[in-house]
């Protein structure tokens, strides 16, 4: 039998007691040990950000952190940031701007974006997209997504946004 280590992190916001295995990473203990599905597995090698998950605080890639390294961590999945105002903004311009499609990037956008958000409260297209160029998106060819987030970031300032077009 696999050998097994005790670990306990608090994941959006509850405490989680869990006997995991070594090699496990964290996106597949979120996924399948708490039913957290919202962090998606796309390459599992670091390469498409899908996985996207907030470690104490930072945004990392799930698939690379093994679940025993987020011991005593707080983790925050898709599932956690529903009250946050800096999500609930990027989330609402993401469906304005229709920048998703199949969706099956866009949580690891949203968590790359809110953390961009929050460290820089008007970014230019420029770091916008130098910020999620470690996301890959299949489907909406990126200039939508660029979009939703500088009008999330127009609204979060508090600026008016007149046309329905480019904020
Ligand atoms: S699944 Fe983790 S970066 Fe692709
Ligand atoms: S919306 Fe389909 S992969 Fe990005």
């Amino acid at each position: 039998m696999e050998p097994t280590t005790d670990i306990e992190f608090e994941v959006n916001g509850k405490r989680v007691r869990l006997a995991v295995s070594p090699r496990e990473h964290l996106a597949d203990v979120l996924r399948q040990r708490c039913g957290l599905t919202g962090t998606h597995l796309g390459c599992e090698h670091g390469v498409c950000g899908a996985c996207t998950v907030r470690v104490d605080g930072a945004a990392i890639r799930g698939c690379l952190i093994l679940a025993v390294q987020a011991d005593g961590a707080q983790v925050r999945t898709i599932e956690g940031e529903g009250d946050d105002p800096v999500m609930q903004a990027l989330q609402h311009a993401f469906i304005e701007r229709n920048a998703l499609q199949c969706g099956y990037c866009t949580p690891g956008f949203l968590l790359t974006a809110a953390e961009l958000l929050e460290l820089d409260p008007d970014p230019s297209r420029e770091s916008i997209r130098e910020y999620l160029s470690g996301n890959l998106c299949r489907c909406t060819g990126y200039q939508a997504i660029v979009d939703a987030v500088e009008l999330a970031a127009h609204r979060l300032r508090g600026e008016a946004v007149t046309d329905a077009g480019a904020p």
